[in-house]
């Protein structure tokens, strides 16, 4: 499972905690992913990490309360996603010709794993990725495939693109593919590796599925595939309460006449104030929003503090920030950690962060 990356794009939640590990619907997006993987019957993962590599070993310690064995490798510079694969070829177990399944740690998926590990054992190809159909493919790099599913071509992001299926980040790799991917240097699978493969005829599958699927990447994107997780529309068996229209973990407290909506997580410890309403929106551990305040579609990090009756409609605040009252954020607007606001101070929308 690759979980080495930046996360430039959900910064600043990204400048405290590494993306794969902040919390959707109450747990690290890793812990539903590794939940999933359990569940499909793999036994032993390997976290290929880099940036902020320690705090994954901190919260999952040896796996054993995931039911998975768990390992970890440290990139000292990032490798890339190709690299990063390549790194932990040592530790893998099986032989030559067995599949290795490889994650990036920032997609929900709802993928059926055993049929797609089915699906490349049975056509025997060296590797099969998990392709997935989206409406407006223009924002991806595609991959066309023939009736049969084999994969044709890697194609970047283009205004008129040939296919709507894109490649969803979860590959199937025969081992002694994998371990041909040149050590030591950066490599990005999706750029060099792949297109590398299909020059040199090797036979690259792919699994068309289209059940639920969410790169979790950027701001937006991750309050979606939160609120999704929270009302069950995308089932998680790492989901630390009942499905319902809103998550309230242990030692959170809400005003009796608050009103929590769509999917809202008040993570542990946090507050909402009497008549405040707080809709699809991601609030960390600690957080506070104030009375009658009005959340919509944002993220609030960790302690932050949300001063009463102001206006947040997706935003993201940094860990610690305060918004003092009479304050109205909207529209992607970001406030780094510890920042303060004072009171009455930004009253504009603004999509720049
Ligand atoms: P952005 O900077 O916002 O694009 O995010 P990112 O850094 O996570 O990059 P991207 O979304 O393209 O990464 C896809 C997956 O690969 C994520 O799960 C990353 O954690 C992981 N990843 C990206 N680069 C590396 C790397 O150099 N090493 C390792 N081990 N994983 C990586």
């Amino acid at each position: 499972m690759l979980v080495g990356g930046q996360g430039t794009r959900l910064r600043p939640l990204t400048m405290s905690a590494p993306k794969p590990m902040l919390p959707v619907a109450g747990v690290p997006v890793t812990a539903h992913m590794l939940a999933r993987a359990r569940d499909a019957g793999i036994d032993h993962v390997i976290l290929a990490t880099s940036y902020r590599a320690e705090v994954f070993e901190q919260y999952f310690g040896d796996g054993s309360e995931v039911g998975i064995e768990l390992e970890y490798i440290t990139e000292v510079e990032p490798l890339g996603t190709g690299g990063g694969i390549r790194n932990v070829a040592d530790r893998l177990r099986c032989g030559a010709d067995d599949p290795v399944v490889i994650f990036n740690g920032d997609v929900l998926s709802g993928l059926d794993l055993g049929a797609l590990i089915r699906r490349h054992s049975d056509t025997g190809a060296d590797v099969t990725l998990h392709l997935h159909e989206v409406e407006d493919p223009r924002a991806f790099g595609v991959v066309p495939v023939t009736p049969d599913g084999r994969v044709l071509e890697f194609l970047e992001k283009t205004p008129d693109p040939p296919t709507n299926l894109i490649n969803a980040g979860c590959y199937v790799f025969r081992r002694s593919v994998l371990e041909a991917i040149p050590a030591g240097r950066p490599v990005s699978v999706e750029r060099e590796t792949f297109p590398g493969l299909l020059a040199d005829g090797a036979h690259v599958a792919g699994y068309i599925d289209n059940t639920y699927w969410l790169d979790l990447g950027t701001p937006a994107a991750f309050v979606q595939g939160s609120a999704d997780l929270v009302t069950g529309r995308m089932p998680s068996s790492a989901l630390p309460g009942p499905v319902g229209e809103s998550l309230v973990l242990p030692g959170a407290v809400v005003a009796a006449d608050a009103k929590l909506g769509n999917g809202t997580t008040v993570g542990a410890g946090a507050r909402v104030g009497p008549g405040a309403v707080v809709d699809a929106t991601v609030l960390f551990d600690g957080a506070s929003v104030g009375a009658r305040a009005q959340v919509t579609g944002s993220v609030i990090g960790r302690d932050a503090i949300i001063g009463e009756g102001v206006v947040l409609d997706g935003v993201v605040i940094g860990d610690g920030a305060r918004v003092e009252p009479g304050n109205e954020l909207r529209d992607g607007l970001r406030v780094f950690p510890g920042a303060v606001l004072a009171a009455g101070s930004v009253r504009f929308s603004s999509d720049r962060s």
